[in-house]
């Protein structure tokens, strides 16, 4: 059997895209195959007990520092890995090269285009990429950006997805009743939900000034934490939109909130002249696994993240154009088309993306 060690600070119950992805392909690959070295967490504990593979905790962030790399080895030897795999590529990934066994990584969107324009980072990013067997990118538009930082690289195209047997529509009016009751304010009015973490590249703000402009009342839900929380809070103030911030949401009330959605509206933008943009938005399979109808913008790889006929995909996020998208979506038939299911599982089961990384492993382990 092939066996490896992931190095990753991104780990949950950290919350995050990272995570998530993470989260979903490990839990699904044989647990012997693999060990994950990663940070300490308040909330770790609990999690690992119920985790099916090895969480090894290291007590400091892993960066790529001395006190890191003589840790790392040990782990690396007691467990006789025939490769280490870096999530994500920079700074961690900058081990790679350092620690000595055979190496891959793992892209994710801007954790690849942004680093790569700082000063010195863009050397250090292709040494790390030249001396790895290969990269396991999450989604085409990482996989371009790795691409044009090393050309030769061989890569791997591994899409985050969702879970499809937690991310269900409802099942009967009464069930989305009831969860609308328990969640919204006014459950007669249109539910437009944001979930995300709530940086200013994520566009939650760009909901708040759409929902301005709508010709009905809608109630704006907001889910997710971060540092831009307090002056969202106070745009909805100031513009008097109906919004409700949920905070960080249990993952269980998570789903329910997409199932009781009428739009999920999710106008992420560019920021820093195109260095900061989405990678994917896994937000945007969760929301249509889940049945809701789906507002976005074309950033990054956003594109990636929809399928079927019922995604508006915006060129540009304007208040005026997410409200057009919004209006458009509350005006179309609240069921999703026929078959629309059916492509979300071609695309996003965890299922089959799984078994597609675990064959990246191995040729990665293989070169
Ligand atoms: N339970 C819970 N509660 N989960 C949350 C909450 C919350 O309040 N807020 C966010 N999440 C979860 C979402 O459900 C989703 O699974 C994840 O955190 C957020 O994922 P992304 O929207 O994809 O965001 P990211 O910026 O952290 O992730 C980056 O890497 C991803 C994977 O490659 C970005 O580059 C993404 O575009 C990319 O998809």
């Amino acid at each position: 059997m092939i066996k490896h060690v992931l190095v990753t600070n991104d780990f949950p119950p950290k919350v995050g895209g990272i995570q998530s992805y993470l989260f979903e392909i490990y839990s699904r690959l044989d647990p012997e195959s693999y060990l994950v070295a990663t940070t300490v967490h308040e909330d770790a504990a609990a999690f690992d007990r119920k985790f099916p593979g090895e969480v090894i905790r290291l007590k400091h962030r892993l960066l790529p520092v001395a006190g890191t790399r003589s840790d790392l080895l040990a782990v690396v030897s007691a467990f006789q890995a025939d490769l280490v795999v870096y999530d994500p590529i920079w700074p961690i990934g900058a081990l790679g090269a350092r620690l000595g066994p055979p190496y891959g990584l793992i892209a994710h969107g801007a954790e690849v285009v942004l680093p790569a324009k700082l000063p010195g980072v863009a050397g250090s990013m292709r040494r790390s990429l030249s001396g790895a067997r290969g990269v396991i990118a999450a989604g085409s538009y990482p996989m371009q950006a790795v691409r044009s930082l090393v050309p030769t690289v061989p890569t791997f195209e591994v899409a985050p997805g969702a879970d499809l047997s937690r991310f269900v529509p409802t099942q009967s009016v009464e069930e989305r009743d009831a969860i609308r009751k328990r969640f919204m304010g006014d459950s007669r009015l249109p539910m437009i939900l944001f979930v995300s973490r709530l940086v200013p590249r994520k566009g939650a703000d760009r909901v708040i000034e759409a929902a301005r402009l709508l010709d009905q009342p809608v109630e704006v839900h907001i889910v997710g934490s971060g540092r831009d929380r307090a002056r969202l809070e106070r745009l909805a103030k100031r513009r008097g939109v109906n919004t409700i911030f949920h905070g960080a949401l249990p993952d269980g009330d998570l789903e329910q909130v997409y199932r009781a959605a009428d739009v999920f509206c999710f106008p992420a933008r560019s920021r820093w002249l195109g260095l900061e943009q989405e990678g994917f938005g896994i937000v945007l399979v969760e929301a249509q696994a889940s049945g809701a109808r789906v507002v976005c913008t074309r950033t990054g790889g956003m594109a990636d993240a929809v399928v079927g006929t019922s995604p508006v995909v915006l060129d540009e996020g304007s208040a005026a154009a997410v409200a057009g998208g919004i209006s458009f979506q509350l005006k179309a038939d609240p069921k999703l088309p026929a078959g629309e299911r059916h492509l979300i599982i071609e695309k996003f089961d965890y299922g089959r993306l799984s078994l597609q990384y675990g064959e990246a492993i191995l040729k990665l382990a293989k070169q």
